[in-house]
């Protein structure tokens, strides 16, 4: 069963949609599971101040290092191979090819931290594995980019999705084919019609014509 900690202090923010999507059904079905670890419960003084103000000065709070690592080590005080997760719009961009690494170790631990405010101090990178970004923008925090990777992640362990094959032959799951076109009824819609080829019945045509429209990433 692949385990994630997520740690975050927007806890609400994610639960919804782990609550409501295949994710639950993964986590019943015990191939999956979801824990949470509010990073306030690391803060320091009376306050759980979890950030402070740059050296140097400039805009924004930062991550402070103590809640950090005592989160995590408390997390790897358990399970010393757990492997850490960073989202930060400066980090690898996530990638298929990740997701179905991340997916086949069926033993792994993935702790996710979601940094927030203005940016993390810098050496909570030494107790990071993986530096993981969506894309080219700014997001105000980490939790999206936590759904993203568990997502993607979780709908490729065998057994999650109801047609046990449907994540293996979708989009991007060979190399980097993507999924070629699909239409369902009625075979006309507003003067919209599927291709005929697709209403013939023979399949190694169809094979053919579907290897043929299967877009690539660029
Ligand atoms: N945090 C802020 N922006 C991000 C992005 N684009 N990807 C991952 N984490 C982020």
């Amino acid at each position: 069963m692949i385990k994630f900690t997520i740690i975050t202090l927007f806890q609400e923010a994610i639960e919804p949609y782990l609550k409501a999507s295949m994710m639950w059904k993964a986590a019943e079905k015990g191939l999956a599971e979801f824990n949470f670890v509010n990073l306030r419960d690391f803060g320091l003084g009376p306050h759980k101040s979890v950030d402070d103000t740059p050296y140097g000065g400039g805009d924004g709070m930062l991550l402070r290092c103590e809640p950090v690592f005592n989160a995590i080590e408390s997390i790897k005080a358990v399970n010393p191979e757990a492997k850490v997760i960073l989202p930060t719009p400066v980090g690898e961009i996530w990638a298929q090819a990740r997701a179905r690494e991340f997916a086949a170790d069926t033993d792994a631990h993935y702790i996710i931290l979601c940094p927030h405010y203005e940016g993390y101090d810098e050496r909570i990178l030494s107790i990071v594995d993986y530096k993981v970004s969506l894309g080219k923008y700014v997001l105000t925090g980490g939790e999206l980019p936590a759904l993203t990777v568990i997502d993607s992640v979780v709908r490729l362990i065998p057994g999650v999705l109801g047609g046990e094959q449907s994540a293996e032959i979708e989009s991007f799951s060979d190399g980097d084919n993507l999924e070629y076109p699909q239409y369902t009824k009625p075979a006309d819609f507003r003067g919209m019609k599927v291709p005929d080829i697709l209403l013939s019945g023979n399949h190694g045509e169809i094979a053919k014509w579907r290897a043929a429209h299967s877009g690539k990433v660029e």
